[in-house]
């Protein structure tokens, strides 16, 4: 029985483009596979943000948004990293396994390096950022991962888990599942507003709960040509169309080429896509709001979830300690 696992690093508000990149389809991926495992990476965010109040916010508005959007809790191990002490414990046995050149080849380690040209390379760059892809290796070889869901940029995280897991297996014999990236080429990435990357940095988002109306502003604001109503627009070349796509079905979505076709004005074609995107939104956002208004269901669900993932985890983190010899002194 496969099990698919993945982590969400609980950095900021999740957007739409979080929605229609990572959640939907992870929800949906996840009703595949019999053992799942979905975590919040919130240890991995502390190398990045070192504000409290964001650290707490952000662990609950992501809790609360994957719940909202439909993760089947019941099904889905679903949890903190920070509530399962066995993936630091781990993390500290792979450390002592894993060649210090490996990590200098992360990419994300090189790319702070690089920024620091003709200055001091450690400059800014804490050893947490260094060692992220042990943490990142702990938590998917904790549980025995066969597939692990992640975006392209973390493609070669897989690899050095795979690296390190036989490192370790090597050593001390068969211990670790070496997992298998799932890097969805089919997923949508949604432009932001502007046409550029969506991205906190550029400001061109959408919160994923944006009020009705702060929604409707916000589409309102994505960028499009001149052309008038009674003008053919292409959707080729479209943010709009993009917008549409990710929220409609093939034959829903026939009858919106067929109306930039005919040259429907923007300001109702927006009004369309808001109409769309709010209906499919609306009972999430409902949903998102109960939950951030009583924190403690949110906790009492993550609660629930540690307690079985530290079954396992228990189970685990003896056979390796066992195997590099640190056990109970009588023989
Ligand atoms: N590094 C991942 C990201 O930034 C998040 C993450 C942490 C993760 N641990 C993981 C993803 C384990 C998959 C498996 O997206």
């Amino acid at each position: 029985m496969s099990i698919l696992l993945t982590g969400i690093t609980t950095s900021g508000t999740p957007h739409i483009g979080n929605y229609i990149g990572a959640i939907k389809p992870s929800i949906e991926q996840s009703k595949n596979f019999k053992n799942n495992f979905l975590f919040l990476a919130d240890y991995h965010s502390l190398i990045k943000n070192q504000d409290p109040e964001l650290t707490y916010k952000s662990s609950l508005e992501i809790a609360a948004a994957w719940i909202a959007c439909g993760i089947d809790t019941k099904k889905v191990n679903f949890y903190r990293q920070s509530s399962i002490p066995q993936i630091l414990e781990l993390s500290w046995i792979l450390n002592a396994v894993t060649p210090k050149g490996l990590l200098n080849r992360a990419h994300a380690y090189k790319a702070a390096v690089d920024l620091n040209e003709n200055t001091d390379p450690d400059k800014g760059i804490n050893a947490g950022l260094f060692n992220y892809p042990i943490l990142m290796s702990a938590d998917i070889l904790l549980f025995d991962a066969d597939f692990v869901p992640v975006g392209s940029d973390q493609k070669q995280h897989i690899e050095m888990t795979r690296d390190i897991a036989g490192r370790f297996n090597n050593t001390y014999g068969n211990t670790f599942t070496l997992p298998e990236p799932i890097i969805s080429e089919n997923t949508p990435l949604l432009s932001g507003l502007d046409g550029r990357k969506m991205s906190k940095s550029y400001n061109n988002f959408i919160k994923l709960f944006s009020s009705e109306n702060e929604l409707r502003k916000l589409i309102n604001q994505i960028v499009t040509d001149s052309l008038l109503p009674g003008e053919e627009k292409d959707t080729k070349s479209s943010i709009l169309f993009e917008y549409f796509k990710a929220f409609t079905k093939d034959s829903k979505l026939k009858d919106i080429k067929r109306l930039f076709k005919e040259g429907m004005g923007w300001g109702d074609l927006k009004k369309m896509l808001f109409e769309i995107i709010n209906q499919e939104l609306s009972p999430l956002r409902q949903k998102y709001d109960e939950l951030m208004n009583s924190p403690e269901s949110v906790e009492e669900i993550l609660i629930e979830g540690e307690k079985k993932a530290i079954i396992q985890a228990e189970i685990k983190i003896k056979e390796v300690r066992e195997k590099v010899g640190i056990k109970p002194l009588h023989g």
